[in-house]
């Protein structure tokens, strides 16, 4: 299927998408330790005042996993291109010191070497010139320092893996419209940052599981409510859905039951050596 580019561009803005953010995205139960992990990684000291870069940071899920933002991290600034996910984010964090501003990843509005840890959870997989925006934050992050990505995938696998998403994914190659990443697949980022960015990049990979109203899913297929469904023409869209709820109605015999999903993760955490 052809990627016409100015059909996706309404697509990486994420203002159709805010008001029903918060609902509909989960996150891993894990991410607590992940956190942890990202801020013992970084290697950051009692007294350090490092600066922190999010970029695309959405309505917050990361920070909302930081209660003690300030004591950790005096300056975290988060970027982001759509207003209305800031707008949410700025109603939440009315109060703090967190820094918001509206700007594009492939252009932070910063100067080189600024920032001692950067995070991009979720994000490079909806990014079509992933590689620019992680070039730009190579330039503006300390040398030597952490680049935190954050992703699902390889392949398929951004989905969380139950009998409801697995036959949307067969609905779709049906109807030929097989599922496509508008950015990076996780499978393309450590090559890119060994061979391309000569950098070191390590790496973890984990798995979880999560129980989800069966629905919930439902609605949010009906809503097109994330991004991979808005891949498909709404006329085909409302045909898969039909068939699937079909599929689920004979597979379960009612549609009042939680689905058990199985998702995966993955965490580069990525060191440049500013003079390569
Ligand atoms: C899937 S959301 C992830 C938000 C948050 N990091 C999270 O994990 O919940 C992706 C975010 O990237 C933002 N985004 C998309 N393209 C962007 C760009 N070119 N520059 C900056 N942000 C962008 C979207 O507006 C959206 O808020």
């Amino acid at each position: 299927m052809d990627k016409n580019i100015n059909d996706l561009k309404k697509y990486f803005n994420f203002d159709i998408f805010a008001d029903i953010y918060d609902k509909t995205r989960e996150i891993s139960n894990s991410f607590q330790s992940i956190i942890s992990l990202i801020f013992k990684k970084s290697g950051f000291k009692k007294g350090d005042r490092p600066i922190v870069l999010e970029v695309g940071i959405g309505t917050g899920m990361v920070i909302s996993y930081l209660p003690n933002l300030r004591n950790l991290v005096p300056k975290y600034i988060g970027i982001d291109i759509s207003k209305k996910m800031l707008k949410i984010l700025q109603k939440k964090y009315k109060n703090s010191d967190l820094e918001m501003i509206l700007a594009d990843a492939y252009y932070l509005p910063f100067k080189k070497d600024k920032f001692d840890l950067s995070l991009m959870v979720r994000a490079v997989h909806i990014l079509p010139r992933w590689k620019d925006a992680i070039r730009e934050v190579k330039r503006c992050i300390k040398d030597n320092r952490l680049l935190v990505i954050i992703t699902g995938g390889p392949g398929k696998k951004i989905l969380n893996k139950c009998p409801s998403n697995d036959k949307y994914l067969e609905l779709r190659e049906k109807y030929g419209y097989p599922l496509f990443y508008y950015g990076a697949d996780w499978a393309e980022i450590p090559e890119f940052i060994k061979n391309e960015l000569n950098a070191q990049i390590e790496i973890f990979e984990g798995t979880y599981s999560v129980k989800k109203s069966l629905k919930k899913s439902l609605i949010e297929f009906e809503d097109q409510s994330m991004t991979w469904h808005t891949q498909v023409p709404k006329n085909i869209h409302d045909k898969i859905v039909q068939e699937l709820k079909e599929f689920l109605l004979r597979l379960y015999g009612n549609l009042d039951i939680e689905e058990q999903q199985l998702g995966c993760f993955n965490i580069g955490f990525i060191k440049f050596n500013k003079s390569n």
